[in-house]
C-alpha cells in the first residue's frame, strides 16, 4: 500500500542579523518539533531580505551564514529538513514572474505590511516594486514545495491569506497544481529587550543566541525592571517586569511563582531574580554555543551543508516548475 503522503511544511527567515531569545521562544522550538513528524522546508530568504536592504546589500551573505550557523547549533537537522538559500533556487524567481501576471494589484496594495513597514522605516525607500512584491515572492517560496503547513507568527497571517488566494486563481485559471498552504500559528510569547521595549534588532535591545555568557549576564543585569521597585524594599508587579517576559519563556512555572511571590512582598531583590533567567539561559544556550564553535571554526562546512540543501530544494522545485509551465501552456 503506498504510504501517506507527509505533510510538507515551509518556512523561512530574513538574514538581517543573527538570531535571539525571540527566535529562541518562538519560532525554532516550533521548526525543530516539525522536523521529526514532515518533509522540512526551511529556507533563508536572501531576496527578501535584499527588497528592504538593498542599500546595504553586502551585509546579506554574511547574515545568511549567521543565520544558518543559528540554525544548525540549535539543533535544526540536515538530515531531517532541507536547510537552503532562496536565491539558490532560481525557480522562485521564475514562479515570483508568472505568479506577478495573475494577482490584481489592489491585492498588493492593500497588504497592510506594506504602507506600515514604509511608514515604520521612514529612511529607507520601501516603495518599490520589488517590494510591493514581498508577499507574491513569499507565496512563490511556498507554493514551489506543494507547502501545506506554513509556521509563522501572527504578523505574517495577511501574507498567508493572499498566498491562499494566489493558489486558488492560479488553479482556477490554468489547472490544479498548488495545495492551500494551511498556517500553523507559532505563539511566539512577547518578550521585552533590555530597554522594556519590544525585542527587536531595530531597537538595539535585543539579546542574541551567540551573545557570549558574560554578555548575557551585563545585558539582564542592567535590564529595567517593575519602576515600582525603587528600593530593595518596595515591593513590584511581576507582571509589569520586562525582566519577567524572560522568566515567562525560559524558566519554570514552579521556580518562576516563587519568584513573582518574593518580588511582590519584597522578600527577593532583583538582582536574584535576574540570576535565576540568566542561569537558566546559559544552561539551555550551552550545547548550541559548544556546536556553534565548531562550526565557526569550519565555515566551509556550513556552506556545504547549504550547498546539500540547494540541491534538495531545486530538485523539488524543478518538477513544480515543469508542472506550472506545462498548465500554463508554455
Ligand atoms: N515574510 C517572512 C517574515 O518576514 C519571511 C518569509 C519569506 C517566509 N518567505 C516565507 C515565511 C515563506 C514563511 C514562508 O518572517
Ligand atoms: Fe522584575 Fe524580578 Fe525585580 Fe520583580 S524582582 S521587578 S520580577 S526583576
Amino acid at each position: 500500500m503506498a504510504q501517506a503522503k507527509k505533510n510538507v511544511v515551509l518556512s523561512g527567515m530574513r538574514p538581517t542579523g543573527p538570531l535571539h531569545l525571540g527566535h529562541l521562544a518562538g519560532a525554532l522550538p516550533n521548526w525543530l518539533k516539525l522536523q521529526e513528524k514532515y518533509d522540512c522546508f526551511y529556507t533563508i530568504v536572501t531576496w527578501h531580505a535584499l527588497s528592504s536592504e538593498y542599500m546595504n546589500s553586502q551585509s546579506i551573505r554574511h547574515n545568511t551564514f549567521e543565520v544558518a550557523v543559528d540554525w544548525l547549533s540549535i539543533g535544526l537537522d540536515p538530515q531531517k529538513s532541507v536547510l537552503f538559500v532562496q536565491s539558490e533556487v532560481k525557480e522562485h524567481a521564475e514562479l515570483h514572474l508568472l505568479l506577478s501576471m495573475i494577482i490584481p494589484l489592489p491585492w498588493l496594495q492593500r497588504v497592510p505590511t506594506f504602507k506600515e513597514m514604509q511608514r515604520n522605516i521612514p529612511d529607507k525607500d520601501l516603495n518599490t516594486y520589488g517590494f510591493l512584491g514581498y508577499p507574491v515572492l513569499q507565496t512563490a517560496d511556498i507554493l514551489i514545495y506543494k507547502a501545506n503547513l506554513v509556521p509563522v507568527g501572527e504578523d505574517q497571517a495577511y501574507h498567508l491569506e493572499l498566498a491562499r488566494e494566489i493558489a486558488r486563481r492560479f488553479n482556477r485559471i490554468f489547472q490544479p497544481v498548488f495545495p492551500e498552504p494551511q498556517m500553523l500559528l507559532t505563539e511566539v510569547p512577547k518578550l521585552a529587550g533590555t530597554d522594556g521595549r519590544k525585542m527587536s534588532k531595530s531597537f538595539g535591545n535585543a539579546i542574541y543566541l551567540k551573545d557570549p555568557p558574560e554578555v548575557i549576564r551585563q545585558k539582564i543585569s542592567t535590564m529595567v525592571t517593575d519602576t515600582r521597585r525603587k528600593r530593595r524594599t518596595d515591593p513590584g508587579v511581576p507582571e509589569d517586569c520586562p525582566v519577567f517576559t524572560l522568566h515567562k519563556a525560559f524558566v519554570s512555572k514552579e521556580k518562576r511563582d516563587e519568584l513573582a511571590k518574593g518580588c511582590q512582598t519584597a522578600s527577593i531583590g532583583c538582582l536574584d531574580c535576574k540570576k535565576v533567567v540568566i542561569e537558566a539561559l546559559i544552561e539551555r544556550l550551552t550545547p548550541y554555543w559548544e556546536k556553534r564553535r565548531a562550526y565557526e571554526q569550519h565555515p566551509q562546512d556550513v556552506w556545504d551543508i547549504l550547498e546539500e540543501g540547494n540541491k534538495k530544494a531545486r530538485a523539488v522545485a524543478q518538477k513544480t516548475m515543469d508542472e506550472v509551465r506545462q498548465a500554463i501552456g508554455f
